[in-house]
């Protein structure tokens, strides 16, 4: 405290060298401006520095290998380069193990594995293509195959021709359902199989065609809960379809099966995005296929961002005859992951109607 009373701490002398008001600062060399400017609020901080998970070493078919701790089986055998098939799976979902046809052996498990989602362990013993290994999924796709029209999956396609699977050998399809049977089948009731167990039971069944922009063919569904995942906490976090039903009479269905329009759906399309059947199918590629012009191979793909909003996401226009028919968007996309809005999906048309009506 001085003299007269004033703290002399809340209100310190200026340093000697500093500048009286009214003075210019001492003047700093330009250099160390431009190497070494001023940290300024704005400047995003600095990522943490993230540790790489340390390695766990296992043996697949016999190799000892390493990969990052909390890999899966499917990753550490991608590594290698073994090509183990997946239907439920896909890198931009949570897996959900319902397809089951990429089980390995793992020695010291009394079932087989999904190699999708189970983690690997330190000296896990992974064995991916034993006769046990090829039986079990053989029988899935004999399974899928003998219900599901496939025509529209060629991974599938390829998966019952490497592992021979021959889906005719349940006999000859039963009749097709009525429009909204299946829809309406009681959870729980177990049907007698047709004709005695001659014919092979499917779930073939009208296309629901409700809509303007897509179409839902769940003749061709595997179940495999992709849509679901997509439509849900995966990406757009709408929960308008679910799995009804169970057993057999499993469905994918919007609430009380009410058709598209009347559901929660805002039309993004992910669902169509993640189907690896080509049950949920732009209405465009629909119509064309029922005419006999859908042509892949007459098709090109351009990348380009969407031009409706600042978010700025990753278009893949498809286009056959100069004209859109198709929109998706890559997976590995840091802006998307695969995933789009019902604008950039479906909002293609003002491109081609250069009529102006
Ligand atoms: S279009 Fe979008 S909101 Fe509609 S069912 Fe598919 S994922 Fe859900
Ligand atoms: S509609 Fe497609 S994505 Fe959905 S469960 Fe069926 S096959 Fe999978
Ligand atoms: S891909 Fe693993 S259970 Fe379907």
């Amino acid at each position: 405290m001085s003299h007269d009373g004033l703290s002399t701490s809340r209100d310190p002398a200026p340093h000697v060298d500093a500048p009286h008001f009214g003075e210019p600062p001492a003047a700093q060399p330009l250099t160390e401006i431009v190497l070494t400017p001023p940290a300024r609020a704005s400047r995003p901080p600095a990522p943490p520095r993230v540790e790489p998970p340390p390695a766990v070493t296992l043996s697949i078919d016999g190799a000892e290998v390493s990969v990052p701790a909390g890999s899966t089986i499917l990753e550490a055998c991608r590594a290698q380069g073994i090509d183990t098939p997946t239907l439920c799976y896909l890198e931009n979902l949570t897996p959900v193990n319902v397809c089951r046809v990429c089980v390995v052996e793992v020695t010291g498990s009394r079932v087989l594995v999904p190699a999708c989602s189970r983690r690997v362990e330190p000296g896990m013993d992974v064995q991916t293509d034993t006769e046990r290994v090829r039986h079990s999924r053989k029988m899935v796709l004999e399974f899928l195959g003998s219900s599901v029209d496939l025509s529209t999956a060629p991974a599938a396609i390829g998966y019952i021709e490497r592992y021979e699977a021959r889906p005719d050998r349940y006999g000859p399809p039963d009749a097709p359902a009525a429009p909204g049977e299946r829809d309406a089948q009681d959870a729980g009731h177990h049907h007698p199989p047709p004709d005695g167990g001659a014919l092979s039971q499917t779930v073939e069944q009208p296309v629901k065609v409700d809509n303007e922009l897509y179409v839902r063919d769940y003749s061709k569904c595997i179940l495999c809960y992709k849509c679901v995942e997509a439509c849900g906490e995966d990406a757009q976090n709408t929960f308008a379809i679910a799995v009804a039903g169970r057993g057999f009479d499993a469905r994918i269905s919007t609430e009380s099966a009410v058709p598209l329009p009347d559901s929660a759906c805002v039309y993004c399309g992910n669902c169509i995005g993640v189907c690896p059947t080509g049950a949920l199918m732009f209405r465009s590629e629909f119509e064309m296929r029922a005419a006999g012009t859908w042509d892949e191979t007459a098709q090109t793909m351009t990348e380009t961002i969407c031009p409706y909003c600042g978010v700025g996401c990753a278009l893949e226009l498809h286009v056959q005859d100069n004209a859109i028919v198709k929109v998706t968007s890559p997976l590995d996309s840091s802006v998307t992951d695969g995933h789009l809005c019902v604008k950039g999906r479906f909002g293609f048309q003002f491109v081609q109607n250069r009529d102006g009506g």
